[in-house]
């Protein structure tokens, strides 16, 4: 099981509390690799994380906007890139015949990528945030 641990919190509410939305249903998506989950299921599960990704994303880089953060543009390529190996790896897992072991690979990729960013990027920009509404 994925948990916020402390060295991943943000220090503004709003992004750590969608953090944690974020990985509970990422561990949704690791609970539906135990190979009784159907497809469809499973493909549900993919596309309940994907529209949170989109909107947590979203309500990040306002925050940006709204601070006047200078590394906006850079971020927001970088979730923007995200989303687009999300899509890529969804409609993979439609044509893939072993839906356990895609699973598994997703839940591998995914928490790594979104662990770095978490602590590396968000980390950063929380710093900042704070900074100029304290
Ligand atoms: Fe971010």
């Amino acid at each position: 099981m994925f948990t916020l641990s402390k060295d991943m919190e943000t220090g503004v509410e709003k992004i750590d509390s969608q953090h944690r939305e974020l990985i509970n249903r990422i561990n949704r998506l690791l609970a539906a690799g135990d190979n009784t989950t159907s497809e469809a299921e499973t493909r549900k599960t993919i596309d309940y994380l994907g529209e949170y990704v989109v909107k947590h994303f979203g309500d990040e880089e306002e925050l940006q906007i709204i601070s006047k953060y200078p590394k906006y543009a850079e971020h927001k390529e970088k979730h923007a890139i995200f989303i687009n190996d999300f899509s890529k790896m969804k409609s993979e897992f439609m044509g893939k015949s072993d839906s356990f072991e895609f699973s598994m690979k997703l839940n591998n990729s995914l928490i790594s990528w979104i662990e770095k960013h978490i602590k590396g990027d968000d980390a950063e920009f929380g710093k900042y945030y704070k900074a100029q509404t304290l």
